[in-house]
């Protein structure tokens, strides 16, 4: 059964902090982190793609990080997705995957909690950094994780 969610995401307390995003969102990272973060989506990328997925969701994609170093280490058979409810997180992402010519990456504006993707439409999700944000004292926390399990 398609179960495809409506394109119509609910007010969420951070979602306003995400909007407003400063340009300097990816250097405040790789400082905050002495770049460590970037090894991380580097290590994440591998174990993502470890079993050579048809297609493969960057969920909470931000800037696109996670989504442009699949792309580069995917085969070009590999369809890569990112999702974000930011539409200004979204901007710099493509911006950048236009830069580094990463063309084939479907970026989309979407909750996590209401994907616009069929039932069992990936055959792999990751998530850098955003977690935490979706089930930490979050009490939409069962939503994500069954909206997770129901686009796998
Ligand atoms: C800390 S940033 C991490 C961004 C990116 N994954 C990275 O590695 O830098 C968290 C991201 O999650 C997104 N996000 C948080 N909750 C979300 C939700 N319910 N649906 C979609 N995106 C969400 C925010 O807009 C933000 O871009």
């Amino acid at each position: 059964m398609n179960k495809t969610k409506q394109h119509n995401p609910p007010s969420r307390p951070l979602q306003k902090m995400f909007m407003a995003v400063p340009p300097s969102y990816d250097r405040l990272n790789r400082l905050l982190t002495l770049r460590i973060d970037e090894y991380w989506r580097g290590r994440a990328a591998k174990a993502i793609l470890r079993e050579r997925p048809g297609k493969v969701l960057d969920l909470c994609t931000g800037t696109g990080d996670l989504a442009l170093r699949l792309r580069e280490k995917a085969s070009e058979k590999t369809r890569i997705y990112a999702l974000d409810y930011s539409e200004p997180m979204l901007a710099v992402a493509r911006d950048k995957a236009r830069k580094r010519k990463l063309h084939a990456i479907d970026f989309r504006q979407g909750d996590a909690a209401a994907m616009p993707f069929d039932d069992s439409f990936f055959d792999a999700v990751g998530i850098a950094f955003a977690f935490r944000n979706l089930t930490y004292k979050n009490p939409d926390r069962d939503v994500f994780l069954q909206e997770i399990l129901r686009v796998l």
